[in-house]
């Protein structure tokens, strides 16, 4: 992202809502109460963006309601390509990751290496289970340009120390020094909850201050303490924005940056002592389109061929709009709330991409989107935390996977942004442990593993449903061959009921797979509804009420099919996302079994500094809180057997998988039992 405009205030004193206020750039918009016009508003919200409560209003239904159409899903792979169209590469349930701010990573992953926090496992939790293995993770974007590794350690004992934050200007960062805790925390992480990661190299830090130039060392450390479980090193964060920064002289283009990409590129083979040196490097991660610096123009450079043997991945990174306030611009996010919900919009977003990702891909490399959200400088009030986000955000992503990109990363940033798929509370609030904020924008990532489950094999295609019908996009999933599973959205938002949709699926006259298909709803009363949102009747909660699991009983909707006329019928209301599951093999493949896996484990979460220790819960399984009400979970009461250590219940049955997290849970009492 762009550093936002507001600088990062810790909170003195807590009670979110009283917050000392902030400037912000999107002052157009005074009010916290859903208006028309925004200029009647009457209520001030002066508290930290990433809990504002602002709702927007819906936008109208088209004029004329759509009630049913016919979606026909060709029965075999051939079927599809004789009706024109093809399938996607093989995708992964991990799809849809995350992307994490450097400056923010310990209020997200922890403070330490040895104190972690557990919503956040939580959250990746989630994702694994569907997936059947780890979540993808960024930590890097605009503040890892200027980040310098202390292996000794940093002068104030930190993981991670912010040095200073300049002024609230779109193009501040602030400068970081960090020591490798930081790369122990995700190794502990991994070790816990299968992540695997990307991590933002300091590209070139001639412009920072005191800085030592070691980025040969970031790589080293970074291949030595994550192996296997570090996808690639991020070199150069938005280079097409160098020169507008003042980064780099005027002129900076294309050819400027390939020189200096290999430039750094040979300094780190030659002075590090990589485990890695071929296929390690992540470029271009140009963000903007900017004229003479697109992805094409990248190519066109040398960039792929001058560097094939270096890059793991070739990224880009986007965002479709901003609230960065350039040149006094102020976007009403009310304005522009209905540009998001229509296909038009993922269609529009990922066409620029497909003549670079062709030739990437015939060069044998990935293509990934590194960085994306709703609007860069920390999104819109209202639009970037809303259900309609959320059903853009999951469009976008199968609009990407049809596209041959192999990963999307959603970016997180701190209390000051609108678009994060979880907050950590105000520091005060810190220590309980859970009280976090879900996003709108996080279910997507478990709705994109459900869809594309466990086998990595994948294969998306839009069906252009309903003659390209902005509306009502529709995805199917093929794996070896054949449907698996359909994604259906409504975009439309009518809580009259008047653009509920009937979808009748045909299978081209074949039979279906069963007599009966199984389908999970995402839903909420409106596009813009922020808090009860519901994926397969299950939720993360409201603000401050989160702990990162899924709360509710799920509910799998199975619907009879139409034996007679081979088709199937499929309610979807205004608004509404749906998977339909063709088979009991895709089902049980997005599924966790939550009989064999379930278990609950006893961990702390600790603020650094502070003595207050709390429980929360890593949960394997699916979404079953051991207390049923809340974040206090009753530790270990949904899983067989327990074994007691240092005063907390822990699971007794212990897969080969929890054995990390089990010698975790005993540093963690241990230090904890310090701390105290
Ligand atoms: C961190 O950064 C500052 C300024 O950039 C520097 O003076 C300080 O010594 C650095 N080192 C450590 C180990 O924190
Ligand atoms: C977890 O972190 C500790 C440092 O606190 C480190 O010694 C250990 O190696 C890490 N575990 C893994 C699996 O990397
Ligand atoms: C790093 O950037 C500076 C400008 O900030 C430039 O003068 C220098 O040549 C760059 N280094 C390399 C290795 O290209
Ligand atoms: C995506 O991959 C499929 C399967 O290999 C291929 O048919 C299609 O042309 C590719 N599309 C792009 C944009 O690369
Ligand atoms: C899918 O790929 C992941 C790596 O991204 C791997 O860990 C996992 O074992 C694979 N699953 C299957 C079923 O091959
Ligand atoms: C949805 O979850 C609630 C608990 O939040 C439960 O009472 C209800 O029975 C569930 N509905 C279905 C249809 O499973």
């Amino acid at each position: 992202m762009k550093y936002s405009a507001i600088s990062a205030v810790p909170l003195a004193v807590l009670a979110a809502y009283q917050a000392n206020a902030q400037v912000t750039v999107y002052t157009g918009i005074p009010s916290r109460t859903a208006t028309a016009d925004p200029a009647e508003a009457t209520v001030d919200y002066a508290g930290l963006p990433a809990y504002d409560p602002l709702t927007l209003e819906p936008p109208a239904p088209p004029e004329t309601p759509v009630t049913s159409y016919g979606l026909t899903v060709p029965s075999t792979e051939d079927a599809l390509i004789a009706a024109g169209r093809q399938l996607s590469i093989q995708q992964k349930g991990s799809f849809l990751g995350f992307s994490i701010e450097l400056s923010v990573a310990p209020s997200i992953i922890g403070q330490h290496a040895n104190s972690l926090k557990v919503p956040f496992l939580n959250y990746m939790a989630n994702i694994r289970n569907r997936a059947g293995h780890g979540a993808l993770v960024r930590i890097g974007g605009n503040t890892q340009e200027s980040s310098t590794l202390y292996t000794q350690g940093t002068d104030d004992g930190s993981m991670i120390e912010k040095i200073k934050e300049e002024g609230a200007s779109v193009t501040s960062t602030p400068t970081i020094n960090y020591s490798d805790d930081l790369f122990y925390a995700m190794a502990n992480i991994s070790a816990v909850v299968g992540v695997d990661w990307y991590f933002g190299l300091p590209f070139n830090q001639s412009a920072v201050e005191n800085k030592i130039d070691n980025i040969y060392e970031v790589a080293q450390t970074a291949q030595a303490i994550l192996g296997e479980r570090l996808l690639g090193l991020q070199m150069g964060n938005e280079p097409d924005l160098y020169s507008d920064h003042q980064k780099r002289d005027p002129g900076y283009g294309p050819t400027q940056f390939n020189d200096e990409w290999i430039s750094i590129k040979d300094e780190i083979r030659s002075e590090g002592n990589l485990k890695q040196s071929q296929n390690f490097l992540i470029g271009p991660s140009i963000c903007c389109e900017v004229e003479g610096f697109l992805l094409d123009d990248v190519l066109n450079a040398g960039f792929l061929t001058d560097n094939l043997d270096a890059l793991a991945i070739v990224a880009v990174q986007h965002y479709p709009e901003n609230n960065c306030g350039i040149d006094g611009k102020v976007t009403n996010p009310q304005d522009i709330f209905a540009s998001y919900l229509t296909h038009n919009s993922a269609v529009g977003l990922v066409g620029p991409y497909i003549d670079g990702t062709t030739q990437v891909l015939a060069a044998g490399k990935d293509i990934m989107m590194m960085e994306f959200g709703t609007a860069s400088c920390g999104g819109f009030p209202g639009l970037s935390d809303s259900f309609g986000a959320a059903l853009w955000t999951i469009d976008y992503a199968m609009q990407m996977a049809t596209q041959n990109f192999t990963a999307a990363l959603q970016h997180v940033g701190g209390q000051n942004v609108y678009y994060n798929a979880f907050t950590p509370p105000p520091n005060n609030l810190a220590s309980s442990g859970y009280q976090w904020t879900t996003g709108s924008v996080y279910y997507p990532t478990i709705i994109m593993a459900e869809l594309f489950g466990s086998s990595n094999q994948s294969q998306i295609v839009d069906l252009g449903a309903d003659n390209n019908n902005e509306y009502h996009p529709a995805y199917a999933v093929y794996e070896n061959g054949v449907p698996t599973r359909i994604a259906l959205i409504n975009f439309v938002s009518d809580a009259s009921g008047a653009n509920d949709l009937t979808v009748t699926i045909d299978m081209g006259g074949q039979p279906f797979p069963k007599q009966t298909v199984d389908v999970r709803y995402f839903s909420a009363s409106s596009v813009a509804e922020k808090y009860e949102i519901y994926w397969a009747n299950q939720t993360l909660r409201t603000s401050f009420a989160s702990d990162g699991r899924l709360y509710g009983d799920r509910e799998t909707v199975t619907i009879n099919c139409d034996t007679g006329a081979n088709t199937c019928s499929i309610p979807l209301k205004a608004p509404s996302m749906a998977i339909v599951f063709l088979t009991d093999q895709s089902l049980a493949s997005s599924t966790s079994d939550d009989t064999a896996s379930t278990a609950t484990f006893a961990t702390s979460v600790v603020n650094v500094g502070s003595a207050t220790v709390d429980v929360g819960a890593i949960q394997s399984g699916n979404g079953q809180a051991g207390g049923g009400n809340g974040g206090n979970a009753v530790l270990g009461s949904n899983s067989k057997g327990s074994i007691n250590a240092g005063g907390r219940t822990i699971p007794g049955a212990l897969s080969l998988s929890t054995i990390g997290m089990m010698s975790l849970v005993m540093g963690l009492t241990a230090w904890v039992g310090l701390g105290a």
